[in-house]
Parts: structure tokens; sequence; C-alpha cells
């Protein structure tokens, strides 16, 4: 019996639910010779703002425990560029969904993102990182605030012509809450969690690993705490849900699914295997098969809470 592995995410059908995660796999077409992206779900761009951006300075990635350290700094080729050079390519994988990810430091900076991806073709839906800093909030990120979120959404969701799935940070008290104040102002899924805050020091030279100080941390180290999230995200609301953080083998993807999540989305793996994503979408339909579960949509939200 070969599985349905097809799972709809806010109107948009993939072939399968295992999606590369933003910042971990270009703009998808760099990975056309690594990956069979037609095997794939689809991927989330890295960052798209209105303006090219450079990024942090080097040292910006740090290996820790079980994880990675990131202070990348939203490097990225700005929308218009992205849009004439790095999307249309695209087109010779229909099966591959794209997603952009998109961000900005001020709200009528996301809008104008918006407003020019609006304009091309082949993009499934787009991805709000609200994690970046606001500069009207003093540098707080947008997410971490829900008057400040709540407004973005709604402002997104006005002028966007395709899905808005919300990416929320767990730097927060209450990611579910924060959820919750997404879907109510219109976002059509929430994908969690972005990167947990933190920071590496090295003791030989008292100095900062990374030259921001402080990074974003991934990986396997972050798993029980991402899944949690997703968890209590998926019983808070009634959108779905793009589950990440620290997958690298298929059972993993399993738990994401069981706790709630629709999709799911593979960031750091791709760093220790480029081959990561491809590798856990036909792993997920060997654990299928070998499990006997005859569609993989059935898995969302299936954990089994014993009662007494
Ligand atoms: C090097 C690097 C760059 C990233 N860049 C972005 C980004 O531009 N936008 C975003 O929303 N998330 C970004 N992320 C976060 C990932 O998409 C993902 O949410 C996070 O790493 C947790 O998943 P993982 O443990 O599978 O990596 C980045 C992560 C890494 C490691």
């Amino acid at each position: 019996m070969k599985p349905d592995m097809r799972v709809t995410l806010a109107g948009i059908e993939l072939a399968n639910p295992v999606i590369a995660a933003s910042g971990t796999f270009g703009y998808g077409i760099e990975f056309e010779e690594i990956v069979s992206l037609e095997r794939i779900g689809g991927f989330v761009t890295k960052g798209i703002s209105l303006a090219p951006m450079t990024g942090h300075p080097a040292p910006r990635i740090i290996q820790t425990a079980a994880g990675m350290l990131n202070a990348i700094g939203l490097q990225n080729v700005g929308v218009d560029d992205y849009m004439l050079r790095k999307l249309p390519p695209m087109k010779r994988y229909p099966g591959c969904k794209v997603f952009v990810n998109v961000f900005g430091s001020t709200v009528s900076e996301y809008i104008q993102v918006i407003e020019r991806l609006n304009q091309a073709e082949g993009i499934a839906g787009y991805e709000l990182n609200v994690s970046c800093p606001n500069v009207h909030a003093g540098g707080q990120a947008f997410g971490a605030d829900a008057g400040e979120l709540e407004y973005l959404v709604r402002k997104a969701r006005e002028v966007s012509m395709r899905p808005l799935i919300v990416k929320l940070t767990p730097n927060v008290t209450s990611i579910a809450h924060m959820a919750m104040i997404a879907a109510e102002a219109g976002a059509d899924a929430v994908s969690l969690t972005n990167t947990f805050l933190a920071m590496s020091i090295d003791a030989e030279t008292r100095r900062p690993r990374l030259s921001n100080i402080t990074g974003g941390l991934s990986g396997p180290a972050i798993k029980p705490i991402a899944l949690r999230m997703v968890y209590e995200t998926a019983c808070a609301v009634k959108i779905p849900i793009m589950g990440m953080g620290g997958i690298v083998t298929a059972e993993d993807a399993v738990e994401f699914l069981l706790a709630g999540a629709t999709a799911v989305e593979v960031g750091t793996a791709s760093y220790a295997d480029p081959r990561a994503v491809e590798r856990l979408a036909r792993g997920l339909e060997s654990w299928c098969r070998s499990h006997q579960v005859e569609k993989v949509a059935s898995l969302t939200g299936a954990l089994e809470i014993p009662q007494n």
C-alpha cells in the first residue's frame, strides 16, 4: 500500500508535509542539483525585505551542543531581485510549493513587500516573519507585543492576495496566546517556532562568539520545547500549524504531526546533510507504510493522552 502523503494547508495542496525552513534553503533554486525538488512538499525562502541587506559581520554561525546559534542578520537580495532572478527558475518544479518569508522593520515595509510579491506568479503563500525588531517600537520584535502583532497581521491580511502564514517567535511568555491573536487578526495558518534567543561565550578570550553578541538557537536542542509549543498552540487555535524545531528524523516529523501540526519545516538539519529535506520526505512515507498509516493527514493532532 502506498500511503497518501498529500496534505492541505490553508487551501494549499502539498504533495507531502515536509517543507524546507526559511534561511536554511536559500531561495530554493540553489538546491536543484542537490535535492529532487519535486520530492519535497515545498520550501520557504530566506526572509525577503524591501531593500537588499548584507546582514551582520562574521562570525555569525556557531555550533553548539545539539544545535547551532546564528545571527545572520537577515541577509537577502531584496524583493525586486528575488522576483527578477530567483523566483522564475522555480517554474521548472511546479510540484514544489514556494512560500516566501517576508519581513520589514516597519508595517509599511512588510506591506510593500507583499504588494510587490502579489504581482508575481508561482508563489503558494507568504510566511510573515514577526521575529525581527520593530523600529517604531524601540527594536522589540513585532511578534513579542500583542498589539503590534495584531496590527501587522491585520494590515498584511488586507493586502495579501495569497494565504498568510504567521511565523511566531518562541521568545514570549505564551506562544499559544500570540497564535490566537494572529488567528483573530486574519492569519490563515501559523508556523512555529523560530529560533530561541541565546548566546555563546569563549572563556579563553572572554568574548562573545558571535559578532552580534546574541543569536538564535536551533536544531535538536530546541525540539522538546518547540514540540510543547506546537501542542499548546494546537489546543488554542483552529487554523493549521506548520511545526518546526530540531527535526532530523522521520520520527521527529511524526511527533510534530501528532502534536497538531499539518506540515513540518526542516531547518538546521540541512546544514549537516543538504539532502535532509528529501530524506525526510521519503522517510516519512516509509514510516507511514511500516505503521499502516493510509493517509499522513490522519496523524495531525492524533496524540493520545491517557485518561485517568
Ligand atoms: C542560519 C539560519 C537562518 C535563518 N533565517 C531565517 C529567516 O530568514 N527567516 C525566518 O523566519 N527564520 C529563519 N531561520 C529560522 C528557521 O527557519 C527555523 O525556524 C529554526 O531554525 C528552527 O528550526 P530548525 O531547528 O529545524 O532549524 C533561520 C535559521 C537558521 C539556522
